[in-house]
C-alpha cells in the first residue's frame, strides 16, 4: 500500500546508473502483471543510449525528462499474441503500472509517457527502434534516481464510488 499511495511522477533525476539487478527486478514486476487469458502479449525494449533518448523528444513533446533518465523502458504489445480482441492494451497498462510501483518501492523515480494511440509517437518509435509491424509501442517509462521530491496526494473520491447500481 505504501508504494501505491506514495507513487508520483518523477521527472527530474540524478545522473546515476541503475544496476542490471534492479532493471531485472523491474522487468520481473512487469511480467508478473495479469493479462487476458494469461497471454502475456508484451515485449520490453530497454533504452539507455542518450543519442536514442534525445531523438525521442523530436516526435514526443512531453518527453524532456528522458535526457536525464538512467534507463527508459518501452512497453510494447505483440498483436500476434493478442487473442482477446484488443485486451493487449489493458495487459500492457497493468505491466506499466507494476513497473511504476516497483520503481517507487525501490526508492527510485519514474514517469509514464503515453505512446499508444498517438500515431506520430508510434511511427517515430517504430522507425527509431526498428520495431516490426505486429508489435505496437505502448508506453515509455522514464526511470532514474529522483532529484525532486513529490508530495503525497490523497485522491480518494467517494463521489466516484457506486454500490450495487449507478
Ligand atoms: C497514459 C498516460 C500518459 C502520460 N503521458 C505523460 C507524458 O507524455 N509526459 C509526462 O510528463 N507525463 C505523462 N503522464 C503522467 C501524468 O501526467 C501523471 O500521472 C498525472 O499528472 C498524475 O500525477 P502523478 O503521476 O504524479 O500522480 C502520463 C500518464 C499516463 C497514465
Amino acid at each position: 500500500m505504501e508504494a501505491i499511495l506514495t507513487r508520483r511522477s518523477v521527472r527530474k533525476y540524478n545522473k546515476k546508473q541503475l544496476s542490471d539487478k534492479i532493471v531485472k527486478e523491474l522487468l520481473e514486476a512487469a511480467m508478473s502483471a495479469p493479462s487476458a487469458g494469461n497471454e502475456q502479449p508484451w515485449h520490453f525494449i530497454i533504452i539507455d543510449k542518450p543519442q536514442i533518448l534525445s531523438k525521442i523528444q523530436t516526435f514526443h513533446n512531453h518527453a524532456k525528462m528522458l535526457k536525464d533518465a538512467s534507463i527508459t523502458i518501452l512497453v510494447c504489445g505483440d498483436l500476434n499474441l493478442d487473442n482477446h480482441n484488443g485486451m493487449w492494451i489493458q495487459d500492457c497498462s497493468a505491466a506499466t503500472e507494476n513497473i511504476l510501483i516497483a520503481v517507487r518501492a525501490k526508492g527510485l523515480g519514474a514517469v509514464w509517457l503515453g505512446i499508444y494511440p498517438r500515431e506520430e509517437r508510434i511511427m517515430g518509435l517504430r522507425k527509431l527502434l526498428n520495431i516490426p509491424n505486429n508489435v505496437m509501442p505502448f508506453s515509455l517509462i522514464s526511470i532514474g534516481h529522483p532529484a525532486e521530491k513529490q508530495g503525497i496526494v490523497d485522491r480518494y473520491n467517494p463521489s466516484r464510488i457506486h454500490k450495487n447500481k449507478w
